[in-house]
């Protein structure tokens, strides 16, 4: 590009010495975790936990999900965290910057790949809470619907245009986001929208709660019924879901962390935002439930639960219709933070290893995975013919790349910092003191996120 690149000298060749010299920081402590929580909180939180837990038997999913956030969610997370922050650089190079075998690198590729598919298929389901905003908003999705709330949501997926334009107003907002940087953009907009989804969820939930047949949902959420452990695919959906809810193994809570102040400490921040995560996640579930039973619908009718069955609540609560609005305005922008976090993965590498600038990156990057997620926009519609083992396209990606990819991901993270690295190397770049804590979190690193990874891989395939 620039003409400064002829002169190249032979040094450059190291991915570190590439990095730009002014590399980007957090303005704030603050800023970092909720930017942080920005990512994690999302769609993930309600659309996702709410349909995978329903198709899974509500509360023995959330028992397994829930310890799949302690044992791996928390320490991988810091572990992703570590390596941003030590190498100060993208996604690729970070992986290259700190040990000396250049395999570790692809590593770094695999999950920049990973960020782009979940962008993809995720700025489409953001798409459809910009949607019903806007339905809401126009009053068309009171009128029209007239209570029919299923056959309003299938209309407007099976349409070969709709999904599509919305999927397109997704990618080009998160666009402007990025391009305005990571303190202008990322970071402001994270401080004031977390604090309001979650009040809005609260007041969900508790209407919820008042529903007759709302300790039906509660059972169903909360009694496990043990028979259900015995499946592995139970564990599996568990395994994705804390991986997808919490944004590991995508490289993008390195990207993160390698915004990150040197002073800044990484766990008790990993350890808020998987808190504060998992809390919103259970909110979102009682809100979601009861209405469930109360309304007779299905709990495992896939992904559509949220936006058939928040609708209902909706329409019987009074001022259900500023609800309505407000609930998905935050939505949409929960899900707007999140597609940030993974449009800033590829576009921190591109601006770093070729030396594009953030505009150029954002814009090129958002065209590809525009184009890669139009697919699963029309997978409702159009394409809904084209199946796998009876899912349709959406929910086929979504399944491989959280379910599979994800795990695969924080598996090397695990490998990477808890073998790659010496001891004392993860520990410093935790800045963790050296002891019992950093044992247990070395421990939880090196021996049990591979093992249980593979076993639930082994358990599925063979099972
Ligand atoms: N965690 C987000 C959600 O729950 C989605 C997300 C953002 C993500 N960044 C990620 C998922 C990185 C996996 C990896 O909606």
């Amino acid at each position: 590009m620039s003409g400064a690149k002829v002169h190249r000298e032979p040094v450059e060749r190291d991915p570190v010495q590439r990095e730009p010299v002014e590399r980007e920081h957090w303005n704030s402590r603050a800023g970092f975790v909720l930017a942080t929580i920005g990512c994690a909180a999302g769609l993930g939180n309600i659309w996702r936990f709410s349909y995978v837990a329903g198709e899974n038997g509500g509360a023995a999913f959330l028992l397994i999900y829930v310890a799949c956030i302690a044992v791996l969610g928390v320490p991988l997370m810091l572990g992703e965290f570590c390596i941003g922050r030590r190498a100060q650089a993208d996604a690729v190079s970070s992986f290259g910057s700190v040990t000396r075998h250049s395999a570790w690198g692809v590593a770094g590729w695999l999950m920049v790949a990973a960020s782009c598919v979940l962008l993809s298929y995720y700025a489409v389901i953001a798409g459809w809470a910009y949607k019903y905003f806007a339905g809401y908003l126009s009053g068309v999705i009171t009128d029209t619907a007239g209570g029919k709330f299923a056959d309003y949501f299938n209309a407007f997926v099976a349409d070969p245009f709709e999904p599509v334009l919305w999927q397109l107003v997704v990618v080009v907002s998160t666009e402007v986001v990025v391009v305005a940087g990571v303190q202008r953009g990322i970071e402001r907009f994270n401080k004031i929208l977390m604090p309001l989804l979650g009040a809005t969820v609260i007041v969900l939930a508790g209407y919820g709660l008042s529903l007759d047949g709302a300790s039906k949902g509660l059972t169903f959420l909360f009694r496990p019924d043990w028979a259900a452990l015995a499946d592995p695919a139970v564990y599996f959906a568990a395994l994705g879901q804390a991986f997808f809810t919490l944004g590991i193994g995508a490289d993008a809570l390195l990207t993160y962390g390698s915004y990150a102040p040197k002073g800044e400490k990484l766990a008790p921040a990993a350890i808020t935002v998987a808190a504060g995560d998992t809390l919103f996640a259970v909110i979102a579930g009682v809100a979601i439930f009861p209405a469930v039973f109360a309304f007779g619908l299905d709990p495992a009718q896939g992904p559509m639960l949220a936006f058939v069955t928040l609708p209902e609540i909706f329409s019987v609560m009074p001022g259900g219709w500023l609800f309505a609005n407000a609930f998905f305005v935050l939505l949409g922008l929960a899900a707007l933070t999140s597609a940030v976090s993974l449009l800033e993965v590829s576009c921190a590498v591109l601006m770093s290893r070729l030396q594009w600038s953030r505009r150029k990156s954002a814009i090129v990057m958002g065209c590809v995975v525009f184009a890669a997620g139009v697919p699963s926009a029309l997978g409702f519609g159009l394409l809904a013919g084209i199946q796998f083992s009876g899912l349709g396209i959406l929910e086929s990606i979504d399944r491989i790349a959280s379910g599979i990819v994800l795990p695969i991901g924080g598996l090397l993270i695990a490998l990477f910092v808890g073998w790659a690295w010496s001891r004392t190397d993860a520990i410093d770049a935790a800045g963790l003191p050296d002891g019992s804590l950093a044992s247990a979190w070395l421990f939880l690193l090196r021996y049990v996120s591979p093992c249980l990874i593979a076993l639930i891989f082994l358990w599925l395939l063979f099972g």
